[in-house]
Order: C-alpha cells, then sequence, then structure tokens
C-alpha cells in the first residue's frame, strides 16, 4: 500500500463528469468545495435520513450555507425499506416546494440508502440536477458513493429502478464513523475486504494485520484503508463507468450475496450477504481449482474477525438458486460468476453451473 495519503482523490469517467473525492474529518472544508465547483448554487436540498439528522444535519447545514445558497432539508425515515419510489414521490414533492430548479444542487448526507435515493432523484428531477455524496457510514465511503449508480427497490425487487448519475464532489467526513453501530460498520469492512481479494493481497494483509487499530477508529489507519478501497474502485469504474465489462469484478461475493440477503428478508445486512456471498465464490473458485482451502480459510477468518457471518443455514438453497438464476435472466445474459484466481487477482466466468452454485449453497449451510 501506498504511504502518500493525498486527501483529493480524482474519478475520471469521462470529460464532463468528473469529480474529486475528499477526505477530512470534519465538515469544514465543505463549503470552499462546493464554492470550488464552479456553479454559483442559489439552492442547495439536503436529503438525509432520521438517524443522520440529529447527529449531523445542524453541522452540515451550517457548512453548506457558507457558499452563500439558501439551504433546506428533508429528513426520510431511516432504513432499506423505505428505498423505495415512495421515498422519491416525496423528494420531488419537497424539491417542488422548495422551487429548487436545474442550476440548483441537492446533497445526500447518509449511507447508501439516502445516497442512492438522493442520487435517484437527482438524475430524474427536472431531467437531471447537479449533485454531492456527504457519506455517513463506511460502505457509502468505500462504495456506494462513488462509481454513479443510483437507485431504489421495487417491491422485492433490489435496485430494480435506477439510474447511472455521478456526483460533483464526495465529500467523506471520516469522524461521523464513531457514532456507525458496530454491525454497520462490519458491513463495510465486507466490501473492504471484496476490494483486497480481487485486487491487491498486500491490502488483505493490512486488514489482518491492523484489526486493534481499525476497530479503535484509529484515524491514522481508517483513512489509508478508506483510501485504498477508494483507489482500487476508482480503477475499476474510471476504466468501465457503465457497467459494461471489467467493472462486474467489484460484484465479487455479491451473485449469491444479494440472494441471500433478499432471501432473508433484509434480516441480513448488504455487507452480511456479501460475507456470506464471499464464501460461496471462494468455495467455487476452490472447487475448480483455482484457490487453496489455505486461502479460503485465510478470507473466511478475516470476515469473521470483523464480525460478519461466513456460515448461515436459515434459507432454502433451491430458493436463494431460484433468485440468483431471475436476476440472470432479467439481465438477458449469461450468468457472470465472480472467480478468484488467485487472492488479489478476480475473473469473470460464465462457466459456473447450477450444481456448483447449489454446492457452494450447501457449504455455507455446514455447521
Ligand atoms: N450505488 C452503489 O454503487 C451501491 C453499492 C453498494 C451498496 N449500495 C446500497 O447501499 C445501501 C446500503 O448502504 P448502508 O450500508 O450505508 O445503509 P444505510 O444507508 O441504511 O445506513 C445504515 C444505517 O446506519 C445509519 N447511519 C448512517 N450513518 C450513520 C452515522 N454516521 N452514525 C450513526 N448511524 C448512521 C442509517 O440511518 C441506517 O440506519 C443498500 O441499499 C445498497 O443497495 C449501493
Amino acid at each position: 500500500m501506498q504511504n502518500t495519503y493525498d486527501t483529493m482523490i480524482p474519478v475520471e469517467t469521462g470529460q464532463d463528469l468528473s469529480y474529486f473525492i475528499r477526505l477530512e474529518n470534519d465538515f469544514q472544508a465543505l463549503s470552499d468545495a462546493v464554492t470550488s465547483l464552479g456553479k454559483p448554487y442559489a439552492r442547495i436540498a439536503i436529503i438525509t435520513d432520521s438517524n443522520v439528522a440529529p447527529l449531523y444535519l445542524k453541522e452540515a447545514e451550517r457548512a453548506l450555507s457558507g457558499t452563500g445558497a439558501a439551504v433546506s432539508s428533508l429528513v426520510l425515515p431511516a432504513g432499506e425499506e423505505h428505498k423505495n419510489l415512495d421515498s422519491i414521490d416525496n423528494i420531488y414533492q419537497f424539491l417542488i416546494d422548495q422551487q429548487l430548479d436545474r442550476n440548483d444542487l441537492l446533497a445526500a448526507l447518509g449511507g447508501g440508502v439516502i445516497g442512492d435515493m438522493t442520487g435517484f432523484a437527482a438524475a430524474t428531477y427536472l431531467r437531471g440536477i447537479d449533485f454531492i455524496q456527504l457519506p455517513t457510514t463506511l460502505l457509502a465511503d468505500v462504495d456506494s458513493s462513488i462509481g454513479g449508480k443510483t437507485g431504489v427497490d421495487y417491491h422485492s425487487y433490489k435496485n430494480m429502478v435506477g439510474a447511472f448519475k455521478q456526483p460533483r464532489l464526495v465529500y467523506m467526513n471520516l469522524s461521523v464513523l464513531r457514532s456507525l453501530p458496530e454491525r454497520q460498520f462490519s458491513t463495510g469492512m465486507a466490501e473492504i475486504i471484496k476490494h483486497a481479494c480481487i485486487m491487491d493481497e498486500e491490502y488483505l494483509t493490512f486488514l489482518e494485520a491492523n484489526q486493534a487499530r481499525i476497530w479503535g477508529m484509529d484515524p491514522d489507519c481508517l483513512l489509508p484503508m478508506i483510501r485504498q478501497s477508494l483507489l482500487i474502485k476508482k480503477k475499476v469504474v474510471e476504466e468501465d463507468p457503465t457497467e459494461k465489462g471489467i467493472r462486474a469484478i467489484l460484484n465479487f461475493g455479491h451473485t449469491l450475496g444479494h440472494a441471500l440477503e433478499k432471501e432473508s428478508g433484509f434480516t441480513l445486512t448488504h455487507g452480511e450477504g456479501v460475507s456470506l456471498g464471499t464464501c460461496g465464490a471462494l468455495f467455487i473458485s476452490h472447487e475448480k481449482g483455482l484457490l487453496s482451502k489455505e486461502d479460503c480459510l485465510r478470507v473466511e477468518w478475516l470476515l469473521q474477525a470483523y464480525h460478519l457471518p461466513v456460515r448461515y443455514q436459515d434459507f432454502s438453497t433451491e430458493q436463494v438458486l431460484a433468485a440468483t438464476l431471475h436476476d440472470k435472466k432479467r439481465s438477458g445474459k449469461s450468468l457472470r460468476f465472480i472467480l478468484l484466481d488467485r487472492l488479489g487477482q478476480a475473473r469473470i466466468d460464465t462457466s459456473v453451473t447450477q450444481e456448483e452454485m447449489r454446492g457452494a449453497l450447501e457449504y455455507l449451510k455446514a455447521e
């Protein structure tokens, strides 16, 4: 891992769509960061949730008022169950009430749920309006706030309705992670371990060696960790901004993970589903002769060290398989499963059979 910790990371996604990710420890530089976008926004609407609002909304409002814009805020109920079109309806109505026009700005203050919904509203309100991400969860820091995927769930279908929409800025105040419940911190760690598995074995060693400091929220450890994950995600999304090819490797652990998350009725968090899906993908990689048993166990041990599940009994194998295959049918393509050639190197594989997936799911059930 690099030892220089730049706190500004540029993301290039096409000529007009480039933006900076800022890694900070407070909201002090937010006003200047928005001003330097070069657009004099007259109105800024903050969208946040009912858990984040009492903690950070005032600070964010104060910081954004420093741009000279009139700042208003909408607080939505927290939780994945509210990531739906009803909430989008509420956002549209709020923006109309506040008379936001195409020259104004939306700000997503929250985790992936708020980021995905605000981004989707920004993509569609008045055929597109600028937005910035102010992520407050570890998962949003390292995953959902960058890359431009936005959207909502539709009935029981996760992320069924959405759009690609790049933010103008991603501003991370890492100090807000201190109030994050432990389970939510772990869910972010699942994506971080995924990044190490698909691209960087040295990063895996870092995560093994620095557990106590990471759990202790040591800023000297959190900053390089989040930065390394961002650099990995940035590299992939810059190469493939709209997921036509290589970006699929970011779905490592997600094929079975999403299906398990859904089958649990979302009692598993996204990261918990990904953790289980990762174990399934490691198992298939091993069965195909790509990965040693020791390497599989090494990753499973790391997931457990960050309080993530590696075994799970409470699901029907056939239903999870059906959910996975349903996703495949929907995309109209053969199932692109992400496997590891070795730790730190992923491959897109279209040869994984239903039988192999069934084997992986049974493996997850083993005591
Ligand atoms: N767009 C993408 O590329 C992408 C990638 C991965 C995941 N996602 C989506 O992200 C969502 C999951 O995001 P998440 O894990 O951040 O969940 P979340 O947004 O629901 O946040 C988790 C919980 O933590 C609370 N919270 C947020 N910040 C807090 C803080 N600083 N202190 C205390 N509590 C805080 C929230 O209110 C919520 O209850 C899913 O909907 C998933 O589909 C999107």
